[in-house]
């Protein structure tokens, strides 16, 4: 047994013992922890001197790219861009256009209605047209590419495609300055010289004459090459601004005259680009987008990092 004072001294030391031992056992606690840390990181090194693996870039959707020859071809023949709604009215899709109420035509549109009917997804570009002329005075030189919509699917039409509208107004115009337009934008986009074209006479209420341009090609089972051959190949429409057209936009008749033309811009990469079924462009199919599509100009096809 110990004495009272022996246990006052010996609790004493004991408890300085006590802690001197936590400690030592704290310390020897952080130099494994820091032991066990040194270990992983030596095992789960990173060799950073591996290069990267290669990255793949998106590409150019082949629409686009048509889009973009046409948009550049006629920005070097100094024509505007022009952007008008997707939904539009029923008055600047039909009613300006000299397409009334129950002209046949509005039949051929297959149009998608929003309920009230008064409004509906542009069938075409032209209501742009009517935007335009409303809103500028002459002289006007523009071209509207874009979205539009029809209730149609099959190997050749898409419920949503491309169209390209140009529009040229001012005094004197006549069909001369169209031809040689269509000639320029035909033998550039085709990239054929002398390429074989005819006008042919057509229908469209809102130009008057009106004409649609077949080019010549070969068609030959898979195989279709534009510029040879003895075949005709339609690709546009185009004609007169008719004087109905100019006067619905409050534009005087008599002393402007105008030229526009439409073109389906999925029709002109299919052909350019040898694509035979349109439901391709819209499939998202990562295969055929990869083999189809294309770099920026002057892309290298992956970037690598070293
Ligand atoms: N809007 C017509 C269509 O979608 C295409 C068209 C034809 C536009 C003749 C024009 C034109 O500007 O003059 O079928």
């Amino acid at each position: 047994m110990l004495t009272k004072e022996d246990k006052a001294k010996y609790g004493k030391e004991l408890n300085i013992l006590k802690l001197n031992m936590e400690k030592e056992i704290d310390n020897i606690r952080v130099e494994l922890k820091k032991k066990r840390i040194n270990q992983k990181l030596k095992a789960e090194k990173i060799d950073i001197s591996l290069p990267e693996r290669p990255y793949l870039n998106g590409k150019i959707h082949p629409i686009s790219r048509a889009l973009d020859e046409i948009i550049s071809i006629l920005g070097q023949l100094s024509f505007e861009v022009c952007k008008g709604p997707h939904i539009e009215n029923d008055y600047n899709n039909f009613t300006a256009l000299n397409i009334s109420e129950n002209h046949p035509a509005r039949q051929d549109h297959d149009t998608f209605y929003f309920n009230n009917s008064k409004t509906l997804l542009r069938t075409h570009t032209s209501p742009v047209q009517i935007r335009v002329m409303k809103s500028i005075k002459p002289p006007i030189r523009i071209i509207a590419p874009g979205a539009t919509y029809r209730c149609d699917d099959d190997a050749t039409h898409s419920p949503m495609f491309h169209q390209v509208e140009g529009l040229v107004v001012d005094e004197n115009i006549n069909m001369g300055h169209l031809k040689h337009l269509i000639k320029e934008i035909l033998t550039q986009f085709f990239s054929v010289k002398d390429l074989p074209m005819r006008f042919r006479p057509s229908y469209f209420p809102f130009t008057e004459p009106s004409a649609e341009v077949d080019i010549g090609c070969l068609i030959k089972e898979n195989f279709l090459k534009i510029g040879e051959g003895s075949e005709w190949l339609e690709v546009l429409g185009c004609g007169m601004v008719n004087p109905i057209v100019l006067e619905n936009c409050g534009l005087d008749s008599k002393r402007y005259s105008g030229f526009a033309f439409g073109l389906g811009i999925e029709r002109f990469a299919m052909l350019k680009y040898q694509i035979a079924d349109l439901r391709m462009f819209y499939d998202n199919d990562i295969k055929w987008l990869d083999h189809n599509s294309f770099f920026p100009k002057g892309f290298p096809s992956t970037i690598r990092g070293f």
